[in-house]
């Protein structure tokens, strides 16, 4: 039996999207294993929320290595022992660099709370109260060098919820745990293979 696609999942905060994931891996939805979750912020929910599973938690503090280089090169070895083929960024805040980039091609997804290449960085929701639009988010996307910049895989709309940043911010989030596993399934699907 072909193995399953191997995902490290890389969050900096609550790990909501992190949770959607683990549970559309255990009940097949997402036809891929978790095998890592790596966050910049050990403090974060994340970690509790992963601690609960028996998939493998790191905590690499960028402040702990001389540059971003040596960092992503720590983060590789730790990609590399555990085979990881994809990684699935799910409110992880930092930008991606050349090393990893280099080391997955077209291999790092990204999830970002609004209809890109409108409202991208942080606070995506209060950007768009802030704007006024009647309809904001959600976009799923390959990630290159830029700040939420990249291919676009999947976007869904969603209502701005007049004036209530909270109530938007739950429908978004309701959509992310959705759209997230069904466009990597399909993006490991059409893409399986060991990558190299
Ligand atoms: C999500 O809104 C995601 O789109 C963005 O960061 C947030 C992470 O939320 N990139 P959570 O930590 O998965 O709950």
């Amino acid at each position: 039996m072909k193995e399953k696609a191997k995902i490290a999942v890389f969050a900096s905060g609550s790990g909501s999207n992190f949770a959607a994931l683990e549970t559309a891996s255990r009940t097949g939805e997402l036809d891929a294993e978790i095998v890592l979750v790596l966050t910049d912020k050990p403090a974060s929910f994340v970690v509790e929320r992963a601690r609960q599973t028996d998939i493998r938690v790191v905590g690499l503090e960028p402040k702990a290595f001389s540059t971003k280089q040596a960092y992503e090169e720590a983060v590789l070895d730790i990609l590399r022992e555990e085979g990881v083929e994809w990684i699935a960024l799910a409110g992880y805040m930092r930008l991606i660099g050349p090393t990893l980039l280099a080391a997955y091609p077209s291999r790092i997804v990204n999830i970002h709370p609004s209809l890109l290449p409108s409202f991208p960085g942080k606070d995506a929701i209060g950007q768009a109260i802030a704007h006024g639009v009647k309809l904001t988010g959600v976009t799923v996307h390959l990630v290159d060098e830029g700040m939420d910049t990249g291919p676009i895989l999947a976007q869904v709309a969603v209502p701005v919820v007049e004036g209530d940043e909270k109530l938007t911010a739950q429908a978004i989030h309701a959509v992310e745990h959705v759209i997230y596993k069904e466009t990597l399934q399909r993006l490991i699907l059409t893409n399986g293979g060991v990558h190299s």
